[in-house]
């Protein structure tokens, strides 16, 4: 489906438009799993292995409650601070306004996500008496902010465009995994799948939106785009430890152990892969519209291990 067909369907098929709000209902008591162990690197460690039963289960929790807050920051903070200069018709590009409504229906649609999020947290750490850790996404973002800002100094909306096209472009495999393990809790797939609904769509808006966004760039600004376009997906998707060290600490873990068991879930060789797996959709958009035929494109894109 095109974004101009969407536009028409959006007002019966976006979640925010007549989606029902995900209630958790009495699964906890059945057992059912607050995320996929599957997608928590460091669940099988040894040393997590030999926390008592209740400690692992916070741990879990504390993932899920990771994700929804990043989601419900990144959404806000990110991806609606470049759509709505979209919308807005201040992006620096002449759009039509067809375009210019799918931006402000994406801008909904991200709001929402944002509410829902934050929801499922409420709810869950309400009923499971697991309570989430402070979460601080600043450092988050002014890691991905300095990539742009590195690449680009004297084009700060450029950067945060990319940024946009570049993480909604993105495939991850929470999206695509946690509504299929029947294992875990039924709130918390459906809010995932409820999400990558929405999300098909955005994909395809912002494929469009690159396209017309480089073949309005000059030369020189190619070249520095491209070289940025890898630093941006790999900031995007590294995992943050910093979470991920506070669980294992409240969990009961001491410093010395919190660092073996975040040093050995995460090997260099099995980030770059989960990150080429993600970002495999954006490379090949990035790699159709000529990004990596520039000079020094194919080169950065080597060097961030991003291609197959
Ligand atoms: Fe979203
Ligand atoms: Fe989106």
């Amino acid at each position: 489906m095109t974004p101009a067909d969407h536009g028409r369907d959006w007002y019966e098929r976006a979640g925010v438009r007549g989606g029902p709000r995900r209630l958790l209902g009495d699964e906890l008591r059945d057992g059912q799993l607050f995320f996929p162990p599957a997608l928590v690197p460091y669940l099988d460690h040894p040393r997590v292995r030999a926390l008592p039963g209740p400690g692992r289960e916070a741990l879990l929790a504390r993932h899920l409650y990771h994700y929804l807050e990043f989601t419900a920051q990144f959404e806000t903070r990110v991806v609606n601070r470049a759509t709505e200069r979209i919308a807005g018709g201040r992006s620096g590009l002449d759009l039509a306004t067809a375009t210019r409504l799918d931006a402000y229906r994406i801008y909904c649609d991200e709001g929402y996500h944002s509410l829902y999020s934050l929801d499922v947290v409420d709810q869950v750490s309400r009923a499971s008496g697991i309570t989430p850790l402070p979460y601080d996404f600043r450092p988050f973002l002014d890691r991905l902010d300095a990539v742009g800002r590195e690449a680009l100094p004297d084009e700060p909306l450029l950067a945060q465009l990319l940024q946009v096209v570049v993480f909604e472009m993105l495939i991850t495999a929470i999206l695509n995994d946690v509504p299929k393990d029947p294992r875990v809790l039924t709130l918390v797939r459906d809010v995932v799948r409820d999400h990558a609904r929405d999300e098909g769509w955005h994909h395809a808006f912002f494929a469009r939106f690159f396209r017309e966004l480089w073949h309005g760039l000059t030369g020189p600004q190619r070249g520095r785009v491209a070289r940025c376009l890898p630093g941006l997906i790999r900031s995007s998707l590294l995992p943050d430890r910093a979470p991920v060290r506070a669980a294992l600490a409240a969990a009961g873990l001491g410093p010395t152990a919190v660092a073996e068991v975040v040093h050995d879930a995460y090997p260099r060789d099995r980030v770059d892969r989960g990150i080429r797996d993600a970002a495999r959709h954006a490379v090949r958009l990035f790699e159709e519209t000529g990004v990596l035929d520039v000079p020094g494109g194919r080169r950065a894109f080597e060097t961030a291990e991003l291609l197959q």
